[in-house]
């Protein structure tokens, strides 16, 4: 199946609401429908349109703020997200302040089977938690708690880099906010770094919330947003030659399976969609620290922690991990330290020939 397609068996009416939101994920938005005043992208499919709508792209994003002597995270301006661009009013661009000592670059997540991530149970990413390394295999995953937006509750994080949303629709409200600057039902308020409120106020050309229901189907644009990113299949990975068959045992002996946990399942639902489905997404869901992290704390994540990626979908995208700086899966693998200091010093210590079977393992992914 080509990558982009909806999900298999969903119904005429799924599609309906698939294409609608497909529509709105591939629109071009400007300041007079409520851009800005500042944005990183006039549309989501600006960043998430590689290697079809819903992937990547080779965009990052800024988020920068302060770290003191004792590792206290400060937040500069009142947010860490220093968005590119402002609509034609220069008063309005966030400008990374000097007293900053962490500027970090975050690269966009696929959505390909973003739905099936949505269908998984708190209660199934609590389960794979070992905050304290209770079973003292040197990993100390934690689920990241966070509050959902839109119903007020407490819920697992599962969504960006770290972890700092659960549902699709709460994430789809923070980007069409955060990346383009349109207020919503669930982000109300227009941000931009270091800006005063005053200021902002001259900039902000429309009556906030900038998205509301549409005429004739009634939904919001962050609904569309949620139904698109819902029913978007996964990347199917290619079947396995016997050299990847053998990289996928090696895969699990070097423990990588600890934290890329190759299957999850999705929670009991009358929609048969999402009914009790197997998730191949090569994650844990949970926040860990592999040395990599970006120095930015958000939401319940450490400036330390990040989220183990899926590697669904793995082959069809470059560059890797959460700041893009690595250009092959073999460089985001050497980058591991920390909590996955012995899975990567496992790896190095692999033969020519069984790193070999490693990467074409992961090149089918
Ligand atoms: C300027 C580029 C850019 C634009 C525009 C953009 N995104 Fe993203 N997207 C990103 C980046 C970067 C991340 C990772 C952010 C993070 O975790 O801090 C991301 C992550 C996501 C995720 C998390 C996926 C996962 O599995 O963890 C969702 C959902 C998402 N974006 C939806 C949207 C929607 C919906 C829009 C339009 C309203 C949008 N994005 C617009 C760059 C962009
Ligand atoms: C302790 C948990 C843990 C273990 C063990 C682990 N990883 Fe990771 N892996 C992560 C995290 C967290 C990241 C994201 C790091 C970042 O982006 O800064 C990551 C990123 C990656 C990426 C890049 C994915 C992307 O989308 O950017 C690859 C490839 C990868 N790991 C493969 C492996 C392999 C192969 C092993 C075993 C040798 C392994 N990992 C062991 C947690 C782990």
């Amino acid at each position: 199946m080509q990558p982009g397609n909806p999900l298999v068996g969903i119904t005429a009416e799924e599609f309906e609401r698939f294409r609608l939101g497909l529509e709105d994920f591939v629109e071009v938005e400007n300041a007079a429908e409520g851009l800005g005043p500042a944005y990183n992208g006039t549309g989501c499919s600006a960043c998430h349109n590689s290697p079809a709508i819903g992937g990547i792209s080779p965009v990052s994003e800024i988020r920068a703020g302060r770290l003191d002597a004792e590792g206290n995270f400060e937040v500069l301006g009142g947010h860490t997200l220093f968005q590119l661009f402002s609509i034609p009013n220069h008063a309005c661009q966030p400008i990374i302040p000097p007293e900053a000592n962490v500027i970090a670059k975050r690269i966009p997540i696929p959505l390909f089977g973003a739905g099936l991530i949505e269908a998984i149970a708190d209660e199934t990413i609590l389960g794979l938690e070992d905050p304290d390394d209770q079973d003292n295999n040197g990993i100390s995953g934690r689920a990241a708690r966070i509050i959902d937006v839109a119903t007020g509750r407490e819920r697992i994080g599962r969504f960006g880099w770290k972890a700092q949303h659960a549902t699709l629709l709460a994430f789809g409200a923070d980007a069409y906010r955060n990346e383009m600057g349109i207020t919503n039902d669930l982000f109300m308020e227009e941000v931009a770094a270091g800006v005063d409120p005053e200021t902002l106020e001259l900039c902000d050309l429309r009556p906030d919330p900038e998205d509301g229901p549409e005429p004739g189907t009634g939904l919001r644009g962050i609904d569309n947003f949620e139904a698109f990113m819902k029913f978007l299949a996964p990347i199917e990975k290619e079947p396995l030659t016997e050299e990847a068959a053998w990289g996928e045992q090696l895969f699990s002996l070097l423990g990588c399976v600890a934290c890329h946990v190759p299957v999850l399942y999705t929670a009991p639902t009358e929609n048969r969609i999402f009914n009790e489905r197997e998730v191949r997404l090569f994650s844990d869901l949970l926040l860990h620290d592999v040395g990599t992290g970006d120095g930015i704390a958000q939401e319940a994540a450490l400036p330390n922690e990040i989220r183990t990626p899926s590697l669904w979908g793995l082959r069809l995208r470059r560059p890797l991990l959460h700041n893009g700086s690595a250009a092959t899966p073999e460089q985001a693998i050497r980058a591991h330290k920390s909590e996955a200091e012995a899975a990567r010093k496992g790896f190095e210590d692999l033969s020519e020939q069984e790193r070999a079977a490693l990467l074409a393992f992961l090149n089918a992914l």
